[in-house]
């Protein structure tokens, strides 16, 4: 099936800034959202309570709710309330921003191609939560960034955008982690920008961007 995502036209698309602990890329996508005029955070959630996202989406006047994980008895209904908030407020969209947690089928389907997440490494290599460590511990010279839309298995769905980093011979996981999050911070809104303005294709494995180019063609 051929779909393309977001939509067209000039008002902003909705977008909801899904979130675990930091929020270090909800804050590039906050700082670019009026450069880019295509979208808005219209609510940040969290699976957890207390973390810097949340501080950062208050400090930007941004709504936020939490989803707590733990008060969940199942990723079903947990991944119906993520939903339900987004849906409440408007939100045509989900960023997944270092959200560590799996969405269920059904949260998949009621956002068709219109789930991205950002994971820290040049998938399908190094799936997972500890990206970078495992691709230190492998001993790979280059790694990187991948943008895809979310399927129904874990970091796996049509890939938006990647872009290879260098591992350094003195790296650990804080240091190399650190170059993967500067490129992520501007492959990120760029990947939601097209995607708000409709620009992206989802054909299979295969997404084709429509009149503008990912950043990495452009070098
Ligand atoms: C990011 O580097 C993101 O790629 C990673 O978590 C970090 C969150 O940082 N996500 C995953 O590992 C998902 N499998 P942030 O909270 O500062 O944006």
């Amino acid at each position: 099936m051929t779909t393309t995502s977001g939509a067209s036209g000039s008002s902003r698309i909705p977008i909801a800034v899904l979130i675990s602990g930091n929020g270090s890329n909800l804050q590039s996508l906050v700082d670019a959202q009026e450069a880019l005029e295509s979208y808005e955070i219209v609510v940040v959630i969290s699976d957890r309570p207390d973390v810097q996202g949340l501080d950062r989406a208050h400090d930007a006047d941004i709504a936020s709710e939490v989803v707590d994980w733990n008060l969940f008895e199942s990723r079903v209904s947990f991944s119906d309330a993520i939903c339900d908030v987004a849906e409440r407020h408007g939100a045509r969209g989900l960023v997944l921003a270092g959200f560590m947690r799996i969405l269920s089928s059904n949260a998949i389907n009621r956002f068709t191609d219109a789930i991205i997440n950002v994971h820290p490494s040049l998938l399908p290599a190094f799936p997972g939560a500890h990206a970078v460590e495992n691709a230190l511990a492998y001993g790979v010279a280059t790694t990187g960034i991948t943008v895809h839309f979310v399927d129904e298995q874990v970091d796996h769905g049509p890939i938006i955008s990647q872009e290879s980093v260098m591992v350094r011979p003195d790296d650990d996981a804080a240091s190399l982690h650190s170059r993967i999050q500067h490129v992520e911070h501007r492959l990120l809104p760029l990947a939601v920008a097209a995607f708000a303005q409709g620009n992206l294709t989802v054909d299979g494995r295969h997404v084709r961007w429509g009149t503008s180019t990912p950043e990495t063609e452009k070098r």
